[in-house]
């Protein structure tokens, strides 16, 4: 495929509809690769990637399923608990990235945060250049305090995207995209 169709043709797929194959070592290099080929103003490299191995996995799902029974306490059903300690584990890949701002610094806050989401986005097309397909969430193990220690980051490092990449249980249905004269607009000066 041409690699403007190949852009054009990304789709997010659900987590619960991502199964195997996830990508293999090699292709989980070059997708990490192209994960850190983003504008970075300054060189500061803002971002950090942790590859959440299957034991890893495992890990944080039981951390999840503790952290949502102490919450919840007698609230929590059985099955809400097994679906936390799944949360994790819903697909073959699971990548950690996370948004270290330097502050103050001389290149702007916005700027090494919008780079961060540049690592997850070209994370997503390079999974979808191999053919795999992925989904970039937060959902509420991103702003745990519990979650984030154990991972082993500091208070002040965010994490910004939990990227889980699969294979898709069948092609995601299209979704509706703004129309580019909704969105887009010409200005020839004041
Ligand atoms: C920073 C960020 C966080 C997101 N977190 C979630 C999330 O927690 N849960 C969710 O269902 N979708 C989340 N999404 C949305 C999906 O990643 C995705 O955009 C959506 O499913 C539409 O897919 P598309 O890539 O085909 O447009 C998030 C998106 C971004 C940019």
């Amino acid at each position: 495929m041409e690699a403007i169709d190949l852009l054009k043709s990304r789709r997010s797929v659900l987590v619960k509809n991502l199964t195997s194959p996830g990508p293999d070592k090699e292709d989980l290099q070059q997708i990490l690769e192209v994960g850190l080929r983003v504008p970075d103003h300054g060189k500061i490299g803002p971002w950090r990637i942790q590859v959440i191995t299957p034991k890893g996995q495992k890990a944080l799902g039981d951390l999840a399923a503790k952290i949502f029974t102490n919450k919840y306490g007698e609230r929590a059903t059985e099955k809400q608990i097994e679906a936390e300690r799944q949360r994790p584990q819903r697909a073959p890949v699971l990548l950690v990235v996370t948004s270290d701002i330097q502050s103050p610094h001389k290149i702007p806050e916005l700027e090494q945060r919008l780079s961060g989401g540049a690592v997850c986005m070209n994370i997503l097309n390079a999974a979808h250049a191999l053919g795999y397909s992925a989904q970039w969430v937060t959902e509420w193990l991103s702003f745990d305090t519990e979650i984030k220690a154990a991972l082993g980051h500091q208070d002040q490092t965010d994490i910004i995207g939990m990227i889980y990449i699969g294979t898709a249980v069948e092609p995601p249905q299209p979704r509706t995209r703004p129309h580019l004269d909704e969105i887009v607009s010409e200005w020839s000066g004041p």
